[in-house]
This record gives structure tokens, C-alpha cells and sequence, in this order.
């Protein structure tokens, strides 16, 4: 079986308990199992395992505090963040859940969980009866309900002297739920799904274009969430955007909404999944300049557009037998009145609708707040979540109905 943790980047963050010293024990397995790992310590768990020995056995420098950075030029709780495909906090004090439940950001865990995209897995630690305080009930909940994987606590003598709920689970078991978040699901198993994302560039002339706002964010995430979720083959063709290649996805770079078009409609028959996330320009320049347009005498000027091809419209039309297609629509008024319209007459079967307008949600944002409208009546409206969490909720919803 191909070894799940092999090459994979994760961060080990602990905060100060007695259970430190089992953390290092998780640290050799992974590292013994091929994962690069990073660990970051508050100055409490520094207290109850040096430094020196995590260092020894990550193979990196250990980081603990925020203002001395091991890369004295770098955002250290940033780059941690982005090095990070899964964040396993172990042990999980009271006061670090606390501290996470509530946004506290006054040390480089806390701050780098804030600044943390990828799933974040918190494995708690401490005397039953704190466990059980209200208190650190409620933050576990609130951390839960944000889409933080929790693993429970397990029963037997604590370091205290007691018995009771408390203890921090075995390494073995810790790398089991890792290898989980990090495989991802089988849901979209065998299936070739195709997402278009990012902005068209429409030329006016050679150094001149139409294009609008889009990031790419939104359709990225897709392509990578599919790819965790283990889709046989995603293709993404992408307009122009800096963002990386997700892990496992093929790029096709274009440029145009025809560009796109003809790379797309080549795409299209292999495609059991189709997420067009693009943000297609819907007009463009009726005749460019092909030399650099001068501004002349005149005060105005008056551009003559085409419409384009609609895209989504003719992968729906033009789709392999039993494919599904997913749309976006970006609106600013009468959103769902609107989506539903699109939803019907390009024959989709799922719309995804988000306004504009809305804090926290948009091009550029990394957050999104969305409804998904099926023609099957579905009706999933989401809070704000990250791009990410958005593809992983849409993919999930698309693979539970294909299961039915
Ligand atoms: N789309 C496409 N090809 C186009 C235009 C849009 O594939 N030429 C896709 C987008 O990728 C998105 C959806 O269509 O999935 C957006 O629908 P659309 O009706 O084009 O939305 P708007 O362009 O926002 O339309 P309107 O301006 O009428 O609201």
C-alpha cells in the first residue's frame, strides 16, 4: 500500500501539559514514516520537553517565539501556515482550546493556527475535571462547529494521580487519524472532473484587456479538493492567476473566454464532473487593435463588444451521458431569484450563489458565503467559510447524491 505520509508537511504544534512527552514519540513515527515535520511549542511546553529534543527528532529547528523567527526575513507564523498540510495541536491544554475557541493570537501557535487554511486536527489533554468544565466543553464546541477535528481524550490514570477522562491518545492513533485528514475521502473515486477558474483577459490590443476581479481561489479550491477526495484524474483550466498547482491536478493555462472555450470543450468528453468556477468574461472586443491604440484627439472613447460563447451553457448541452454540471453565480441583487433562472435554462444541476456585495465573500476574498441550488430542489446554505471549506461542502454534497 502506497505510504500515505511519505513527503507529506505537517506541523506539530504543542502547548504545555504533562503529555509532551508523548508528542515526541508522534513526532519520530512520522518522521520515521517519511513525513517532513515542523513543531512549534509554546514557551509552557518548552517547560516540559526541550526544544533540543524535538529539534533532534523532526530534523528542524524547533520554533516558540513569535519574535524571533528561525528565518530572521520570513512571517513565521505565515510561512507555517503555508508549509502546513495538516496542523495536529497535541496536546491541546485548556487554556491553548481556549485561547483557539476565541481567536486569542498572543503566542506563535495561536498565531499561526489563525493564519492556518489546511485542516487542523486539536488532540486535548488535561485532568478530568477540567476537561469536563463547562468552560472547556463549550470551547471544544465552538472549535468543532468551525470544522476543527477533535480526537477525545482517553480514560485511565492521569499524571495527577486520578482516574478519569483526560489522557492524551496513543501516538499510534494520532497518526491514524493524520493519515486520514491527509488521504482524504474516496468519494469522487474514479471519476474525471473538470473545473475552469480564475478571469478571462480580453484583448483590446497588444497591451490592452478586459478582465474583471477573479482570483482563481474559488475554482482552485475545487480542483484540490477533488483531488483529496480522491478523483481519478482533475483537470483545471484556469485563465490567468498566480495561485499554485494543487497536489494532483493537471493546469491548463488560458488566457481568453475562447481560449478557454476551445480547451474546456477538448476536456469535455472525458469530464464525469464539470465545476465551472470561472469568472467568463461575457463580452469581448468585436475587432482588436493589432497595434497599440493611440489616444488621438478625442475625448471619448466608444469599445464595440461580441458576447462569447457561454461555456457552462454548452457543457451542459454538450455533456458525456450522466455527467454532472456545476455553475457559479456571482450576484449583487436578487440572488437566488437570479441563480435559479440560470440554474433552469442552462440545465445544470447544481447552481453555486454568492453575493458580491456581501463582507467576506467575492473575488480576491479567502472566505466565501454561498448557497447551493440544485434542480433537484436542494437548497445548502453555508455560513462564511474558507474557498477550501466551500469545495470540500459542494464536492461532499455532489458525491452523497451520486451514492443515492
Ligand atoms: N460562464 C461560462 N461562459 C461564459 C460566461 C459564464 O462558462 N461565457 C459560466 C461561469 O463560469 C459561471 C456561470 O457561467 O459558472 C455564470 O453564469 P452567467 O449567467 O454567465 O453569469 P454572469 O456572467 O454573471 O451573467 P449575468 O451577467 O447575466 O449575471
Amino acid at each position: 500500500m502506497k505510504n500515505i505520509l511519505e513527503n507529506r508537511r505537517i506541523l506539530i504544534g504543542l502547548s504545555g501539559g504533562i503529555a509532551c512527552y508523548k508528542s515526541c514519540e508522534l513526532v519520530s513515527c512520522l518522521v520515521r514514516s517519511g513525513a517532513e515535520v515542523r513543531v512549534v511549542m509554546t514557551g509552557n511546553a518548552a517547560r516540559f520537553v526541550g526544544p533540543v529534543t524535538l529539534q533532534a527528532l523532526s530534523g528542524n529547528p524547533v520554533r516558540s517565539d513569535i519574535f524571533s523567527p528561525i528565518d530572521p526575513g520570513g512571517i513565521e507564523h505565515v510561512s507555517l501556515a503555508e508549509f502546513a498540510e495538516v496542523f495536529v495541536i497535541s496536546p491541546a491544554t485548556a487554556d491553548c482550546l481556549a485561547k483557539l475557541a476565541h481567536g486569542i493570537a498572543d503566542d506563535l501557535l495561536s498565531t499561526t493556527y489563525l493564519a492556518c487554511d489546511c485542516p487542523v486536527l486539536a488532540v486535548p489533554a488535561m485532568n478530568t475535571v477540567m476537561y469536563e468544565h463547562p468552560a472547556t466543553q463549550a470551547n471544544l464546541a465552538v472549535l468543532e462547529a468551525r470544522g476543527v477535528h477533535l480526537m477525545l481524550p482517553e480514560s485511565g490514570r492521569l499524571a495527577c494521580g486520578t482516574e478519569g477522562v483526560g489522557r492524551l491518545p496513543g501516538f499510534e492513533r494520532i497518526v491514524e487519524r493524520i493519515e486520514h485528514l491527509l488521504c482524504g475521502s474516496d468519494s469522487l473515486a474514479g471519476l474525471t472532473v473538470l473545473v475552469s477558474a480564475g478571469p478571462t483577459r480580453e484583448a483590446l490590443d497588444p497591451v490592452r484587456y478586459l478582465t474583471n476581479a477573479s482570483s482563481g481561489k474559488m475554482g482552485f479550491a475545487v480542483a484540490a479538493s477533488a483531488s483529496r477526495m480522491g478523483a481519478a484524474k482533475v483537470n483545471l483550466v484556469t485563465g490567468p492567476c498566480s495561485l499554485p498547482t494543487p497536489h494532483g491536478v493537471s493546469r491548463h493555462d488560458v488566457v481568453s473566454a475562447d481560449q478557454m472555450y476551445k480547451a474546456v470543450s477538448r476536456l469535455l468528453p472525458s469530464a464525469d464532473l464539470l465545476v465551472m468556477a470561472a469568472a467568463v468574461s461575457d463580452f469581448t472586443p468585436l475587432r482588436p487593435a493589432r497595434k497599440k491604440m493611440k489616444k488621438g484627439g478625442s475625448d471619448s472613447l466608444t469599445l464595440e463588444l461580441k458576447k462569447t460563447r457561454d461555456i457552462l451553457a454548452y457543457c451542459s448541452s454538450n455533456r458525456k451521458p450522466g455527467a454532472v454540471v456545476v455553475g457559479f453565480a456571482l450576484e449583487t441583487e436578487n440572488d437566488l431569484d437570479n441563480a435559479a433562472v440560470k440554474l433552469r435554462k442552462k440545465k445544470l444541476d447544481y447552481i453555486v450563489v454568492n453575493n458580491a456585495l456581501e463582507p467576506g465573500s467575492g473575488p480576491g476574498s479567502d472566505t466565501n458565503r454561498v448557497t447551493v441550488l440544485g434542480s433537484d430542489g436542494t437548497r445548502l446554505e453555508l455560513p462564511v467559510l474558507t474557498k477550501r471549506q466551500v469545495a470540500e461542502k459542494l464536492l461532499e454534497l455532489i458525491a452523497g447524491k451520486r451514492d443515492k
